[in-house]
């Protein structure tokens, strides 16, 4: 039992360093930016950091989807050389063994991003890590809310659509209900694809009759509601799923309704709030109990108007 333990760490071992293990590259890491946005003058500095515990390195290696976009070589003079990158280029004053900068970025540079160290001989291990970045094209304007009314009686439900203009990624949607989170449409992206789209999210509010003890806006579940939808598969259907929803609105009988589209930490905006009032007695009514106290107050506003018409009228016979 215990020769075949050691037999096996032995081989074990031994398949290590033919592998080109870790006995003089160590704590390799590469640290890229998730998203950068496109355009001229936009760059991306990607980081490359390890241990070579004294050996002398051989090559560092950049590539972008397996193809090799940036070399440095110690024992090359010039050390560093590149490769064409399609409509960008490395910055060569900001290029060295433990980074590359490439300026002018555009979204078909979205990708995986990988760096390659070796040590010298006459091990020359080698090493690779990989992590992906997607070049934004964000959308021009903020995501539009379209709803069905925005009178509702208890019972109903209302049915609302965010839009967002076309962009690279497709962005995730995300619904606002009086500054809480409650739903979110998760957008695909394929890396392979590097075309603008553009996106929706629609959901199904049904508004519930408020219990006593069920007072404000309460939350069909305590997680968010998802759905995911993948653009670039059922773009011709245009069936996205509906979010459903249920909540009791609010005493007051109003709350708001908004929506985000964001691009993963880079990019987000929100839309125009839309309130959403209940042609019914707010339950139960915060003074009065019926619906005229909504009247009165709209009674009032009118003639706070109208004195402040009088006023206006009064100053300006005065200054005549
Ligand atoms: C490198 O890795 C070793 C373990 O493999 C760890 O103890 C050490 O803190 C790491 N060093 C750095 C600088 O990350
Ligand atoms: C939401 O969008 C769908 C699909 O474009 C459309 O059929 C529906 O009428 C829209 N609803 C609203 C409330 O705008
Ligand atoms: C969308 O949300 C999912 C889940 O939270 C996340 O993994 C993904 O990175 C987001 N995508 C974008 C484009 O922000």
């Amino acid at each position: 039992m215990f020769k075949m333990k050691r037999i096996c760490h032995l081989i074990f071992r031994l398949l290590f360093l033919l592998d080109g293990g870790v006995w003089s590259l160590r704590n390799l890491s590469i640290t890229v930016p998730r998203a950068v946005y496109s355009g001229e003058g936009q760059s991306a500095l990607l980081q490359c950091s390890y241990d070579l515990e004294g050996a002398p390195l051989y090559s560092i290696r950049w590539y972008r989807a397996e193809t090799e976009f940036y070399r440095y070589v110690p024992r090359e003079m010039p050390p560093s050389m590149v490769f064409p990158l399609p409509g960008a280029s490395v910055d060569l004053d900001q290029s060295d063994r433990n980074q590359v900068r490439i300026v002018n970025m555009n979204r078909q540079l979205s990708g995986d991003y990988q760096c390659e160290v070796s040590a010298d001989a006459p091990l020359f291990h080698t090493d690779i890590r990989s992590a992906p970045l997607t070049v934004v094209d964000p959308p021009f304007r903020a995501p539009q809310i379209s709803i069905s009314e925005d009178v509702y009686s208890r019972g109903d439900v209302l049915r609302a659509n965010c839009s967002v203009d076309e962009s690279y990624p497709v962005p995730n949607i995300t619904w606002i209900i009086d500054d809480h989170k409650v739903a979110e449409t998760v957008s695909w992206t394929s890396e392979l694809d590097f075309k603008e789209r553009s996106a929706f999210s629609q959901i199904a509010i049904s508004i519930e009759d408020a219990e006593p003890y069920r007072m404000g806006i309460t939350y069909t579940s305590s997680s968010l509601n998802r759905v995911y939808h993948n653009p670039y598969y059922d773009e011709k259907k245009l069936n996205h799923d509906v979010i459903q929803y249920t909540l009791v609105p609010p005493p007051t009988g109003q709350f708001s309704l908004e929506c985000a589209s964001t691009i993963y930490d880079l990019y987000s905006r929100k839309s125009e709030p839309v309130y959403i009032r209940m042609a019914d007695a707010p339950y139960p009514a915060p003074r009065s109990r019926s619906v005229t106290g909504d009247e009165s107050s709209g009674v009032r506003r009118s003639s706070k108007a109208l004195l402040t018409l009088v006023s206006a009228i009064t100053s300006v016979y005065l200054t005549l």
